[in-house]
């Protein structure tokens, strides 16, 4: 029970005088800050408003969050979250203009918990020149060419060679996962899945949750446990690594991400930073994406029946066993709209960090120099200023948009993503043999919820029965 005498203890009084100096040194200067900087709340002194943040997304409807901010300081507000006061950009424009200046007057940045997990010499950490070369080899290893004359033929087999396996009750992202996982080791190092790779996964599972870690002064066993899995990982690659180079020295060559870094002298430990870097950065985002196109679909019949029509067609043309090419991937007008709004509605990476190099004048604001920013990609896609009934699934509408100025799934600029291509083929052929190979019911009622990330709460069970296909 808190007594009278407790509360009037030396030591109440000295905590109450502290927290009065630091509420008044925050209001302070928050309103000094204010004088030029977008309006907005900035909440409670350290705290700022990130539990409203995180209880919104922790809900299939974290919209209002948005929604009152912006109806009440406008589309570009600040607002303080995750330990730092943040300028938060709820337009298209605005985030266009951030993307574009990466480098120039803003610099994409990540909290140090992150850096540790993928490593200093990641391309989400490299800066300037080196930043522009590896981007660039990366996009080489991942463009509509490479796709079209080597990948797809792995992205189709793989696919395939999973989907033989399914049977009754699946829990669809976690075998979109493994699938995606495959097909990335295999465009990275050649690697044919087997029992390494399975335990590699698993290993990267660890990862990836040290990434959703709320960045604290202490770090919470999950982050540990993440980062002791990144030394495991690292250790794993390295040997890979080490063998391919003995490899290529006694004339054996392959055509694949590694071979490409051999080739640009990069050493070991860049090697490696990379590779961990494009396994993870496409890890979540594309199953995720996979996942949640399926779920969409399963919820408005009528859009899945016009895509089953679509692929149907393919396999009446070719068979249901004969590989998919390029001239198949581009006959999929539909399939693209599912993707497009797929992409819109669930936004897997709901927007991006960048911190301001300089003063930066912004409508009539100045975002002041060190400021962190967060260009919203989410708000663009789901304001209804921008897209007739925005928060529903509605895929017809991409059959009519002639400009998607304001759809940045993949975000822009310097740091657009580099397997936004890869992204797409792997999503449509995994749609095409799922919807001509099977059919499924949900097994029980899921939940779409976007913290700590965009996801299904219970990885969205379905039960699949295979159909009779077309030979
Ligand atoms: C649906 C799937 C995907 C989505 C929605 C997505 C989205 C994004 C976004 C929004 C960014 C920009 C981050 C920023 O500006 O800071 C990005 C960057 C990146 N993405 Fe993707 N991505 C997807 C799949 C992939 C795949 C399959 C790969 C593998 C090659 C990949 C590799 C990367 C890399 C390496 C970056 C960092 C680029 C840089 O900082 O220069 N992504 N992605």
């Amino acid at each position: 029970m808190i007594t009278i005498d407790l509360l009037l203890s030396p030591l109440s009084l000295l905590l109450l005088s502290l927290s009065t100096i630091l509420i008044i040194l925050h209001t302070t200067t928050s309103s000094r800050r204010n004088h030029h900087s977008p309006p907005g709340a900035t909440g409670i002194p350290f705290i700022g408003e990130t539990l409203q943040l995180i209880s919104a997304y922790k809900t299939e409807n974290p919209e209002p969050f948005i929604d009152t901010r912006v109806e009440k300081y406008g589309v570009v507000f600040t607002t303080h979250v995750f330990g730092e006061r943040t300028v938060f950009s709820a337009d298209g424009e605005t985030n266009r203009f951030i993307l574009k200046n990466e480098g120039r007057l803003f610099e994409s940045s990540y909290p140090g918990s992150i850096a540790n997990l993928v490593g200093k010499n990641s391309l989400l950490l490299m800066r300037g020149g080196l930043h522009r070369r590896m981007h660039s080899l990366t996009m080489s290893f991942a463009n509509s060419t490479i796709i079209k004359d080597h990948l797809l033929v792995d992205i189709d087999r793989l696919v395939r060679l999973n989907l033989d396996a399914w049977t009754g009750r699946i829990l669809l992202m976690d075998e979109a996962k493994k699938i995606t996982f495959e097909l990335t080791l295999k465009q990275l190092l050649s690697i044919e899945p087997f029992e390494w790779s399975e335990n590699l996964r698993k290993e990267y599972m660890l990862v990836i949750e040290g990434f959703f870690c709320i960045p604290l002064p202490f770090f919470p066993l999950t982050y540990r446990r993440a980062i002791q899995a990144r030394k495991r990982v690292t250790e794993a690659l390295h040997l890979v690594v080490r063998e391919r180079r003995v490899e290529r020295e006694r004339g054996v060559k392959k055509n694949d991400m590694l071979a490409a870094l051999f080739d640009n002298d990069c050493d070991d430990d860049e090697i490696v930073d990379l590779l961990v870097s494009l396994l993870v950065a496409g890890y979540d985002t594309t199953p995720t994406t996979m996942t949640l196109a399926v779920k969409y679909l399963t919820d408005t019949p009528s859009a899945l029946a016009q895509l089953k029509e679509e692929h149907e067609q393919i396999t009446r043309k070719k068979g249901a066993l004969v590989a998919l090419e390029w001239d198949d991937y581009k006959s999929m007008p539909f399939t693209q709209c599912v993707v497009n709004e797929t992409l819109r509605l669930s936004n897997i990476i709901s927007g991006v960090f960048r911190r301001a190099m300089t003063d930066v004048k912004i409508k009539d604001f100045t975002i002041p120099k060190g400021s962190k920013v967060f260009a919203s990609l989410r708000a663009v896609h789901l304001d209804l200023e921008n897209f007739e009934d925005a928060r529903v699934f509605y895929p017809w509408r991409w059959q009519k948009i002639s400009d998607p100025a304001n759809f940045m799934p993949f975000g822009g600029g310097p740091r657009r993503c580099p397997g936004h291509e890869l992204a797409r083929v792997a999503l449509s052929v995994f749609l095409h043999h799922l919807i001509t190979r099977f059919s499924w019911i949900p097994a029980e009622e899921d939940k779409l919820v976007f913290f700590p990330t965009t996801r299904t709460q219970k990885r969205y069970p379905i039960i699949v029965q295979k159909r009779n296909v077309v030979e």
